[in-house]
């Protein structure tokens, strides 16, 4: 009977989405029907953990990058360490500095009280980095759904994946573009930092030899609280204008040369890349948009889909 008009097609490409919507991509309506309290849960368990303790929102938006840089978004991050089995939590860049896993408990305890086995640990981290970022003063997204959680981590992938903060631009970008991401969602995710605190072993090396590209005054200040040796653990502002609020202030410091991280700075450092670091610190609007659309994408990045995986019941642990 002829071939089909575009409406035709577009009829079907609509039905499709909805069909395989279900399995095998995220959406946003993913909980819509079989937990429809989960995003209010959520926030409300995200909300009250700020409350407590401010910083928690920034240790939440960093759990989910760290997942996700280490074989996908799939909950990896949070199994923890047993007598036979060895885990991402104490990998390099992970061991004694992510953190915020009881407020993961405590949601997960509260899902599984309202919709027992439906909602996965890996989307707990992705709403709670959206409602961290928001909470702080950022801008909202709709959060795509449907993740399952691993069986399995990487401790050797959580050590090669993720950045160290001693990389340059080059490093930096390769070890985006290995997760399917540009310089732009490079530069604007790296934003993240005009939230949250890093320990003197973070930034020790730039502070004492970076001479070139740090603000005198600025390294000389940060210096009294990070000795050249010990004191690892002593901590700093990411963020040294509103370490609490969720703006492109980061971004401002950087063409201060104050940014507290190598590869912060590296970002503005007479490299082309300066052209996107100069945008966002001119416009805090530009930035929340871009920051908004990388979440999206870093979300993204390789989740187990339909009945790949499981729902963990216990975050911790494989079920
Ligand atoms: C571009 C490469 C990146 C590097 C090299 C890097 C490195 C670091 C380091 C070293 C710290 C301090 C950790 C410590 O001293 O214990 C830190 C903190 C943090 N990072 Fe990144 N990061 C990068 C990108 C990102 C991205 C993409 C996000 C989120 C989407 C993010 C979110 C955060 C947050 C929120 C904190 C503060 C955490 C807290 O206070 O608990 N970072 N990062
Ligand atoms: C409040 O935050 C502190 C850390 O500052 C943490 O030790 C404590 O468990 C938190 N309390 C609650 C109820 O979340
Ligand atoms: C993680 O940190 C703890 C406490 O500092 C340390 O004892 C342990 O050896 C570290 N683990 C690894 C794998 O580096
Ligand atoms: C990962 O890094 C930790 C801490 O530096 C080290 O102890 C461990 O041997 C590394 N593990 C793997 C599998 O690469
Ligand atoms: C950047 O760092 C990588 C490895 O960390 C190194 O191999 C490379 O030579 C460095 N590139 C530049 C331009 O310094
Ligand atoms: C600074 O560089 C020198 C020379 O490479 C090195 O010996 C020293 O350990 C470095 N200092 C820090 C704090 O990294
Ligand atoms: C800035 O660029 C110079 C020259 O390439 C390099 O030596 C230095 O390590 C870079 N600094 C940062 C913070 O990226």
């Amino acid at each position: 009977m002829g071939s089909f008009n575009s409406l035709d097609l577009l009829i079907i490409m609509i039905v499709a989405t909805a069909f395989f919507g279900a399995d095998g991509k995220l959406t946003p309506k993913h909980y819509s029907k079989t937990c429809p309290q989960a995003l209010s849960i959520v926030e409300a368990e995200v909300a009250a953990a700020i409350e407590n303790e401010t910083r928690v929102g920034a240790s939440l938006l960093r759990l989910h990058f760290h997942d996700c840089f280490v074989n996908g978004c799939d909950g990896s991050i949070l199994l923890d360490d047993t007598a036979n089995f060895v885990g991402e939590k104490t990998a390099a860049p992970n061991n004694n500095s992510v953190r915020g896993f009881e407020v993961v408990d405590h949601i997960k305890t509260k899902l599984e009280k309202a919709c027992p086995g439906v909602v996965s640990c890996a989307d707990i981290l992705a709403i709670a980095a959206r409602d961290s970022v928001v909470h702080l003063g950022g801008r909202s997204w709709k959060v795509r759904l449907g993740r399952r959680d691993s069986t399995t981590a990487s401790r050797s992938l959580a050590n090669t994946s993720i950045p160290a903060p001693t990389s340059n631009i080059s490093r930096l970008i390769s070890s985006f573009s290995a997760q399917g991401l540009s310089l732009k969602n490079l530069v604007a995710l790296s934003g993240s930092h005009t939230i949250g605190l890093a320990r003197c072993t973070s930034f020790r090396a730039r502070i004492y030899n970076d001479t070139n590209t740090i603000d005198a005054s600025f390294a000389r200040s940060l210096q009294r609280n990070c000795p050249t040796s010990g004191n690892d653990d002593n901590l700093a502002d990411l963020d040294l204008q509103t370490p609490t609020h969720f703006d492109n202030l980061y971004f401002k410091n950087l063409l201060k040369k104050k940014g507290l991280l190598h590869s912060d700075q590296a970002l503005f450092n007479g490299t082309s890349v300066d052209s996107l670091v100069e945008r966002y610190a001119n416009n805090n609007e530009a930035f929340l948009k871009a920051f908004a659309k990388g979440m999206i994408k870093m979300g993204n990045i390789s989740p187990l889909t339909g009945s790949q995986g499981e729902v963990r019941i216990n975050c911790r642990k494989v079920n």
